[in-house]
């Protein structure tokens, strides 16, 4: 066992494990905007701003949603070799692209929960393509808003026809607002709707086919066009709407936290989703569809739920890339990687600054499981 390895207490074979399923998290385009600095005393994650969506998402959020998600699969990971990670996030907010810190707590055995979440991680995707008509149980429905909770954040679950209407008519103006944009069509083309072999993206394979112009809900093409159209959809799709306390670089990780919790219990009791972050992404409609649903916090993400067929996995980066690791013999250079990792630093990373509550990014192990 190297000493990075011992410092978080797995062998060098579960650390990649780790990094793996951290990597499995999903990202606005597939764009992966994650690194992660092994050094011997802890596991930092960092943002990479080279991966940003700078014209649907300017300001980074949904670059640090992604990182959240990817942060929830790293905390499972560990917990799944039994170690009981402790998490600092955004612990310098000086250095926002810092994402998480994240130490060895201890031991833990793995909760049947725990278990059960991770098996799911291989098989989540993002599901584009019609669903079934029949509903989402109702003791699905409470299993997927007790995973946001569990997570400092809420889901409504949209079910008042009228709302519906009016967040269906806004989806599609937001749409049309992105798609008349040629620097939105621009970066949509270059990150999606390939046919080549890619590490990164959405390739045309996992774009749906497009539902008929008339009709309730409008989807991205994630084709270039050359998907089937005019395929009916399921009349009432299960929408769903994250939010969490207030907006700000902590905020989006709790979000990404408590999306992908949302996304694997989803996983874990059959049901698909995909995204409608139009609503999200435009600054009016996402002002709106808070209105609509929890009147206080700013909506994170929107989601479509419901009984999807399977589909194929989207591709991921290899670990050489997204691996930074500072081990004994590459002592010297960590002041160089860091600065790498953080384009903003002029030093290299300081002790961290935690606090006793993770609300305020102190350290914190994944809930205990009920
Ligand atoms: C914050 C966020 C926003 C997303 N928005 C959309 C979206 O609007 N439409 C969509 O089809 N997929 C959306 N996705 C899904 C990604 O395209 C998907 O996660 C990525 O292609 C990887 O595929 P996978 O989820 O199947 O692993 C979003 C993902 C995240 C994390």
């Amino acid at each position: 066992m190297s000493e990075t390895a011992h410092a978080l207490g797995t062998t060098r074979t579960q650390l990649l494990d780790v990094i793996h399923v951290a990597g499995l998290a999903p990202s606005l385009h597939n764009t992966q905007p994650w690194r992660f600095h092994v050094t011997p005393d802890r596991l930092e994650l960092w943002a990479d701003r080279s991966r940003q969506l700078h014209v649907a998402d300017p300001d980074g959020r949904e670059l640090r949603i992604a990182c959240g998600a990817a942060l929830f699969n790293l905390r499972l990971a560990l917990l799944g070799v039994g170690v009981r990670p402790l998490v600092s996030v955004v612990p310098d907010p000086d250095r926002p692209d810092l994402i998480a810190v994240v130490r060895r707590g201890g031991t833990r055995p793995a909760s049947p929960q725990v278990k059960e979440l991770l098996r799911a991680v291989p098989l989540r995707r993002t599901n584009r393509r019609p669903f079934a008509d029949a509903e989402v149980a109702t003791s699905a429905r409470y299993e997927l808003r007790r995973a946001a909770i569990e997570e400092g954040a809420w889901l409504d679950l949209v079910t008042d026809p009228d709302i519906r209407v009016e967040l269906s008519g806004l989806a599609r103006e937001a749409h049309d607002l992105q798609v008349s944009d040629p620097e939105f069509v621009a970066e949509l083309d270059a990150w999606t709707g390939h046919v080549a072999e890619r590490r990164d993206g959405v390739p045309a394979r996992s774009g749906g086919p497009l539902p008929p112009p008339n009709s309730t809900w409008v989807f991205r093409d994630f084709t270039k066009g050359s998907g089937a159209t005019g395929r009916i959809y399921e009349a009432e799709p299960l929408i769903g709407v994250l939010s969490v306390h207030g907006d700000g670089p902590r905020q989006d990780v709790r979000a990404g936290e408590a999306l992908e919790r949302v996304l694997l219990t989803a996983t874990v009791h059959g049901l698909a989703a995909s995204f409608l972050s139009q609503l999200v992404e435009v600054p009016g409609a996402r002002d709106r569809v808070r209105q609509l649903t929890s009147g206080t916090r700013p909506p994170q993400v929107v989601m479509r739920i419901g009984h999807g067929w399977p589909v194929a996995a989207t591709p991921r980066r290899p670990l050489d890339e997204i691996l930074v690791e500072d081990r004994p013999q590459d002592r010297g250079s960590t002041e160089r990687r860091s600065a790498e990792l953080d384009p903003d630093a002029a030093q290299p990373p300081g002790p961290q600054r935690e606090h006793p509550r993770r609300g305020s990014a102190g350290p914190h192990p994944m809930q205990p499981t009920p």
